[in-house]
């Protein structure tokens, strides 16, 4: 096992751990061994065989089983990956810096985040700006993750801890600040793949053994886009992202006034379906191990994919939004003021603590960690102001 938590990477970044066999507690075994069977008899149902798009959100997100809904540990050394806020409070704290300059803008105080996780952004977001700011309200779809999430904001930010709301749904009007760090990834995609001149759908059937495999599902599929799949060679495999799209134009069709910050992995569309990608961006990750088969151990495996940039600013545009900026997370820190915030902590802290919180900034803005890869844009309806500190340099929309 690695000693260092590991950050999603891209799959090409990382040796692929295919053929990994691991040693599963006893619970981890009739956790898989239970939601297997949930996905066989659905699989049956359907006459042996589902997209793969309705096998990823059986997996990470069928009650109580699924791997976001189950409550076995995923975040930190003890679990699976480590996410930004995970990593250091600087991440929220500056953060936080561009939601108070945008509330300042005039935007309602109120902030909205998306999937949060264990709770450590929330806490840092109202532990800088909590006096600032009317609610914060969050929409998780997990119920083990509210209860994880409500225990570490009353830890952390205990004196803020009345202005959370857990929300079921999407309010039919929103106005203020909404954020969400690293959910489009976590959300289920469409598997297609080019034969000859048609696109096929690829779905999710499984064997005499029991073994998930891949098959073949439809080969009528319809792009809303062609200039995408126009361009993949015979045989090229990628992913489609059509609950991303569904979520962004439904964020847009609620948004009042205000702004949406969006912090994840992935590319524009060119670099997202470079030739070099042809078997996809898709990935598990498992004990902080990279893996190439999604297919094993539902239930215990994280699946997720890259961002197609290009998609979410494209669906936003379409749907009346207005794109403010798009930058590397490292542009976006430095802009934002993370090297002012690590000064004003340097006063407080001893030489030792000083350098622990310059090793976590550096994984935050290395290029080669967290720096590069994850991008951060910004949309926003009514705003009039166009200087965000967040993206005062670094512009990336020219890869769009
Ligand atoms: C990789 S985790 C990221 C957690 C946290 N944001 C962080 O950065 O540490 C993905 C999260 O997104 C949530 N998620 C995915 N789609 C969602 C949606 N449509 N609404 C709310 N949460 C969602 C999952 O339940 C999970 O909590």
């Amino acid at each position: 096992m690695n000693s260092l938590p590991t950050i999603r990477q891209n799959r090409n970044e990382i040796m692929m751990m295919n053929k990994q066999i691991f040693n599963l507690t006893h619970e981890e075994q009739l956790l898989t061994d239970k939601l297997s069977s949930v996905i066989k008899e659905e699989i049956s149902k359907s006459g042996g065989l589902i997209p793969f798009k309705r096998y990823m959100e059986l997996a990470l997100y069928y009650p109580g089983l699924g791997y976001y809904s189950n409550p076995r540990q995923k975040f930190g050394k003890e679990g699976d990956f480590i996410t930004s806020p995970m990593v250091s409070s600087l991440f929220g704290n500056t953060l936080a810096r561009q939601i108070l300059e945008v509330i300042n803008f005039g935007v309602f105080p109120q902030v909205l985040e998306f999937g949060a996780g264990n709770g450590k952004l929330a806490a840092d977001i109202l532990n800088s700006i909590g006096s600032e700011i009317t609610s914060y309200c969050i929409l998780e779809l997990s119920a083990d993750l509210i209860a994880l999430q409500k225990e570490t904001i009353q830890k952390i930010a205990g004196d803020y801890f009345d202005k959370v709301v857990w929300l079921n749904e999407l309010p039919e009007k929103f106005d203020g600040v909404i954020i969400a760090n690293e959910v489009l990834d976590a959300q289920p995609c469409e598997l297609l793949y080019r034969k000859g001149d048609s696109i096929h759908e690829i779905g999710v059937s499984y064997t005499a053994e029991g073994k998930f495999i891949y098959k073949d599902y439809d080969s009528s599929w319809q792009a809303d886009n062609d200039d995408i799949t126009n361009h993949w060679t015979n045989g090229y495999q990628s992913e489609w992202h059509g609950a991303n799209s569904a979520f962004i134009k439904t964020l847009a069709t609620k948004l009042n006034h205000g702004v949406i910050l969006l912090i994840d992995y992935g590319y524009g569309q060119t670099e997202y379906y470079h030739q070099e990608f042809y078997k996809g961006r898709l990935r598990g990750f498992f004990r902080h191990h990279l893996l190439d088969d999604v297919l094993i151990y539902p239930g215990l495996i994280d699946i997720t994919t890259s961002v197609n940039w290009t998609k979410i600013a494209t669906t936003a545009i379409d749907a009346g939004l207005d794109l403010i900026g798009y930058v590397n997370q490292a542009a976006f820190l430095i802009n934002a003021g993370i090297a002012e915030t690590m000064g004003e902590l340097r006063k407080n802290l001893s030489n030792d603590e000083y350098i622990k919180l310059s090793n976590q900034v550096n994984q935050l803005v290395s290029a080669n960690q967290m720096g590069e890869l994850f991008k951060v844009m910004a949309l926003s309806r009514g705003i009039d102001e166009a200087d965000w500190c967040g993206f005062r340099s670094g512009d990336l929309s020219y890869t769009l």
